[in-house]
C-alpha cells in the first residue's frame, strides 16, 4: 500500500468534520472521493498532504508515518522525516495555486531547487520532459495569466510531478474544464497511474467517476463507505 489512513479524525473547534475514517490506496490505483459540499473532502486531502493537522489516527505513506496514534495521542513525523514524506505526495489544487509572478518553467523548478534534491541541469531536463509529456512545449516562458485553464492545470500537474511522487491528489480537476479538456485530463491521469503513481481525485463529476475510478470512497456525515469497481 502506498497510502494507509487509519481511524483518522478531524475537528475544527467543536465541529467534527470526519471521525475514525480508514482507507488505503495501492500503487497506481485510481481512487475517487465523493461527497456533498462541506462533507470534508478537501480537508481530507489537506490532512494527507500535511497542510492540515488531523486530531486522531494515522496516515502512513510508503511505510513512513506522517502522523500516528501513540498511547491515545497523535504524534507527528520529525522535520527530517517530513522532508522525505512530503516528496512522496503531491496535490493539484482546485484553483491550481501556481505562483503568479513566476513563469511556467520557474514554477516547475522552484521546489526541487529549494530542496536541492537533484543537480540543476537534471532538474531542468526533468522539467522540459514533463512539459513535453503534458503538451506544454513552447509555454516555458509564459506566466500563468497567459495560459488557458486547461494549460494551467497541466502546469500544476507537471509541477506536482517534479519530485517524482508516489501519490498525486486532485481537488475537483474537471470543474472548470470543457468536455474535450476533461478527456485530455482523464488520459493524463491514466498515464500517470500507468507509471505507478497512485491517484486520488475529489470530484462531484459522476460521469468522470464512472469512467476513471477503480475505487470509490464516499464521505457522508463524517464517515466513509468504500466500493471497489
Ligand atoms: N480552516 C477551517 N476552519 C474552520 N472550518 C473549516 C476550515 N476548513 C474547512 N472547514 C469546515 O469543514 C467542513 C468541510 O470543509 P471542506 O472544504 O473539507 O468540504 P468539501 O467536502 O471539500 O466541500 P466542497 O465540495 O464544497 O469543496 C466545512 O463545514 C467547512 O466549513
Ligand atoms: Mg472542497
Amino acid at each position: 500500500m502506498v497510502l494507509e489512513v487509519t481511524n483518522l479524525s478531524k475537528n475544527f473547534g467543536s465541529t467534527a468534520v470526519f471521525e475514525n475514517i480508514s482507507f488505503s490506496v495501492k500503487k497506481g490505483e485510481i481512487v475517487c472521493i465523493r461527497g456533498k459540499s462541506g462533507e470534508g473532502k478537501t480537508t481530507l486531502l489537506r490532512c494527507i498532504n500535511n497542510l492540515e493537522t488531523p486530531d486522531k489516527g494515522s496516515v502512513k505513506i510508503n511505510d513512513m508515518y506522517l502522523c500516528r496514534e501513540n498511547d491515545g495521542r497523535i504524534q507527528y513525523a520529525s522535520k527530517d522525516e517530513l522532508q522525505i514524506i512530503r516528496q512522496e505526495i503531491g496535490l493539484v489544487f482546485q484553483n491550481f495555486n501556481l505562483f503568479p509572478h513566476m513563469t511556467v518553467m520557474e514554477n516547475l523548478l522552484e521546489a526541487p531547487i529549494f530542496l536541492k534534491k537533484m543537480q540543476q541541469d537534471k532538474i531542468k531536463e526533468r522539467a522540459a520532459a514533463l512539459l513535453k509529456q503534458l503538451q506544454l512545449e513552447g509555454k516555458e516562458h509564459n506566466y500563468p495569466y497567459q495560459l488557458s485553464g486547461g494549460q494551467k492545470q497541466r502546469v500544476a500537474i507537471a509541477r506536482a510531478c517534479m519530485l517524482n511522487p508516489s501519490i498525486l491528489c486532485f481537488d475537483e480537476p474537471t470543474s472548470a474544464l470543457d468536455e474535450s479538456t476533461i478527456n485530455q485530463i482523464s488520459k493524463i491521469i491514466r498515464d500517470l497511474s500507468g507509471m505507478g503513481i497512485a491517484i486520488i481525485i475529489v470530484t462531484h463529476d459522476n460521469s468522470f467517476v464512472d469512467e476513471i475510478a477503480e475505487k470509490i470512497i464516499t464521505l457522508s456525515k463524517g464517515k466513509v463507505t468504500i466500493s471497489e469497481k
